[in-house]
């Protein structure tokens, strides 16, 4: 029956891949039809360790199945054997949200990322600094399981979407890039839309046109650049050190 919903469900589902993206995921209020373990006791206690407010929620969730069930289930098995499908968030609901105002904290914005585990590490990041949302442009889908895994289930504690550069919700626009104004000189307000270019080319043309202020973040001459997600969280907290967020 388990495995019959899994394989039903599968194609159209977020892959939650190991115990903590189902912890995350639950917190964050994912709807999980389908949560499988290859031994329950061991998951129960993991909940007990490091979950316990999701503690009963899981253990309604959590079918245990044989291992020879399970590892055909995903494509790489995880350590704490525990896999989950949860119900991807509509479009239009993730629309909503980045849209609504006033905002009370940013959305960020990779233009073109590359590679996958930066855009999961980034969407980890946001949901840690209670951000908006994460909006992608270019063609890396923001879901993709490698993403999911990334952003160890976070994609629910935030608003996760594709969009083009002239659908970016509203707000002013800060794009950062080496060039940019120093960024100790500024200070982010609440519905700033933070924008980042692609590992490989920087910003592209169309979010530079769109862009209302550059900012660059404090480097020495000799080096090119830093890495994308960590350009994010160094900007999140200059974000936070002047609202005192998220907490
Ligand atoms: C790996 S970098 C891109 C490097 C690329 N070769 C270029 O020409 O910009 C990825 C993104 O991180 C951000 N970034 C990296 N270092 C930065 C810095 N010192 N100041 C501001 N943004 C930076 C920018 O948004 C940049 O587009």
């Amino acid at each position: 029956m388990t495995v019959t919903s899994w394989n039903r469900l599968a194609g159209t589902s977020v892959l939650l891949d190991g115990f903590h993206a189902l912890k995350h995921a639950v917190r964050f209020g994912a709807e999980v039809p389908v949560a499988v373990t290859v031994d329950r006791t061991a998951a129960l206690a993991l909940a007990d360790e490091l979950a316990p407010d999701v503690r009963d929620a899981l253990d309604a969730l959590l079918t245990e199945v044989p291992e020879s069930t399970y590892t055909p289930l995903v494509p790489r098995p995880h350590p704490t054997g525990v896999a989950a499908l949860a119900v991807r968030p509509s479009r239009a609901a993730n629309l909503q949200k980045l849209a609504h105002t006033p905002r009370t904290a940013p959305v960020v914005v990779l233009d073109h990322p590359r590679n996958l585990g930066n855009a999961g590490a980034v969407i980890r990041l946001a949901a840690g600094f209670g951000a908006t949302g994460v909006v992608t442009t270019g063609t890396l889908d923001p879901w993709h399981p490698t993403v999911v895994r990334g952003g160890a289930g976070l994609h629910f504690a935030t608003a996760v979407e594709r969009l083009t550069v002239e659908e970016l919700p509203p707000g002013p626009l800060f794009a950062l890039d080496p060039e940019g104004d120093d960024i100790r000189g500024t200070k982010l307000p609440d519905d700033a839309v933070l924008a980042f270019g692609s590992e490989r080319s920087g910003l592209s043309a169309e979010l530079r046109a769109r862009a209302d202020h550059l900012l660059s973040l404090p480097m020495r001459p000799q080096v090119s650049s830093y890495n994308l997600a960590t350009s994010v969280a160094m900007t999140l907290y200059h974000w936070s050190t002047a609202t005192g967020a998220p907490l």
